[in-house]
């Protein structure tokens, strides 16, 4: 069985700020219950949370600085993480990408430049854990030198690259390059250099044996202009080696059954009891408690890539609609600041909460009936399958993973029992609010409406298919 390296910056439960922590917290677990020998690698940051033991296990020698590798576990798994342990660039607490006020962290170059050459010489066997893999699988621009330092070692194990989000590039003016001291022959138009800046991204695209995407849609998209972010042309290059994995769940953290923080557990047989987490969001929320109102659930990032911009356009219309709208999010200041306005006017229909908050964010996927992921782009998205699996029907544009995981209600889909939700196609606020009608229409339907909970909540969206397919791409290797 393989040998797997898997890179990444973040995993849940260490440390999250999105869906790529949960990916990374759950796919190395799905990989290893199917015999994979696979380890993760990634930063100490000083936030990291964690419920196991970590102990020291060695000392590296870089040019300029010296390393540790602490060795841990990922929560309630065998799956052993191995943690880059270098104060001077990881000592401070909160996000690992940006501070207090969303402003990019300084030294992020040199904080990922030196992540990526440690696990280059984990990957070579040089890091004294005396364990050499055969894939090193990297995960995002944050890993996306190892590839390209790789390429330079005559007997190299092979590699694999996981795009999570191509708006995300770690772009860097060329000065850096003397800074990071890298090799100057990956410096050229086919390698790591993106219009004369420093691409960490494109390091990974150009020099991985292997480019996958978190869902087939993606994987078309980012060969075409809209949503290639310059990268189009090299992934059209690329294509015969690019393929899309759809991401699964993890289906222990995401189960209405044994939910810790759900105030009733529930499944397919006891919808029913959805309603008594549906008036505990609203306490908590301070909505009035009504549990024949539906009530639509947004929890994100608040960025442009996730259409905020589309809700923010629908409000006023929402607000004439029988309806409660729970936000959870934090972001960009000016959404913050435009969706608590509403909030602030509208207390008894909209609940706003600007921040990051996990035990929230499970009772409001219990609670909810609908989930809005209007998304401009969508890799893959997770928070779709969760509300499937809860019971609570997406509204989703057709995009990238939404598209592949949202199967739309039409009257053939009601017929066949394949419906799971609603999708749009335009990204515009007139096409969300049809989709939100449409769905208060079904809402209005209970027999329809507990048809389409079943369907999504029967659909399978563990890991189990997916990691196969990854076992069978490290296998062609
Ligand atoms: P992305 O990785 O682009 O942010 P995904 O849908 O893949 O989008 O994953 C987002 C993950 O982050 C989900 O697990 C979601 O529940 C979680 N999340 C996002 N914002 C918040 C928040 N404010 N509070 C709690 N969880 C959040
Ligand atoms: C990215 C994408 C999201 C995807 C996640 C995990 O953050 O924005 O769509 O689900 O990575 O792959």
């Amino acid at each position: 069985m393989k040998k797997v390296l898997f890179v990444t910056s973040e995993a849940h439960p260490l440390i999250k700020t999105g869906g790529l922590a949960d990916v990374s917290g759950s796919l190395p677990k799905a990989l290893a219950e199917q015999g994979a020998d696979i380890r993760i690698i990634m930063p100490n940051y000083q936030a990291i949370k964690t419920t196991e033991a970590v102990y020291y296990k060695s000392t590296l020698q870089l040019v300029n600085a010296e390393v540790n590798i602490l060795e841990t576990r990922l929560p309630d798994s065998d799956v052993v993480v191995w943690l880059v342990d270098y104060p001077a660039l990881f000592a401070y607490p909160g996000n690992p990408y940006v501070d207090g006020q969303g402003v990019t962290r300084a030294h992020s170059a040199e904080r990922f430049a030196l992540f990526c050459r440690i696990a280059v010489e984990v990957a070579m066997n040089r890091g004294y854990l005396d364990w050499q893999p055969d894939i090193v699988h990297c995960n995002d621009w944050q890993s996306g030198l190892v590839p390209a330092l790789l390429s330079l070692e005559p007997a190299r194990p092979a590699t694999v690259f996981t795009i999570h989000n191509m708006a995300y590039q770690g772009l860097f003016p060329k000065t850096i390059l003397a800074t990071l001291d890298l090799p100057k022959v990956l410096w050229h138009s086919n390698g790591i250099e993106f219009n004369d800046m420093l691409s960490f991204l494109k390091s990974g695209l150009a020099y991985s044996d292997r480019l996958t995407t978190v869902s087939p849609t993606y994987a078309d998209e980012i060969q075409t202009v809209e949503f290639g972010y310059g990268l189009a042309g090299l992934l059209t290059y690329r294509k015969s080696v690019l393929s899309g994995i759809i991401n699964g769940i993890d289906t222990q953290t995401w189960n209405p059954e044994t939910d810790p923080n759900l105030s009733e557990n529930f499944n397919a047989s006891t919808l029913n009891k959805k309603r008594v987490n549906k008036m505990a969001l609203q306490r908590r929320l301070s909505l009035p408690e009504n549990e024949n109102i539906p009530v639509f659930a947004l929890i994100s990032r608040l960025v442009e890539q996730k259409g905020i911009d589309l809700l923010l356009n629908c409000l006023p219309d929402m607000l004439d609609l029988p309806l409660q709208l729970v936000v959870i999010g934090r972001g960009d200041a000016g959404f913050e600041r435009q969706l608590t306005g509403f909030a602030q006017a509208h207390p008894d229909k909209i609940a706003v909460t600007i921040g990051y908050d996990e035990p929230l964010a499970h009772l409001a996927e219990a609670g909810a009936d609908v989930f809005l992921m209007p998304s401009r782009f969508e890799p893959c998205g997770l928070n779709q399958l969760y509300s499937q699996r809860y019971g609570t029907l997406p509204i989703v544009r057709k995009t990238g993973g939404l598209a592949d995981t949202v199967v739309d209600t039409l009257p053939e889909t009601l017929a066949d029992n394949t419906a799971t939700g609603f999708v749009f196609n335009a990204a515009s606020a007139g096409a969300l609010m049809e989709a939100i009608k449409r769905a208060l229409f079904v809402y209005s339907q209970p027999e329809a409406w507990r048809q389409l909970q079943r369907n999504a909540m029967q659909t399978d969206y563990s890991w189990h298919k997916s990691a196969l397919q990854y076992l069978s791409l490290y296998e062609q290797l």
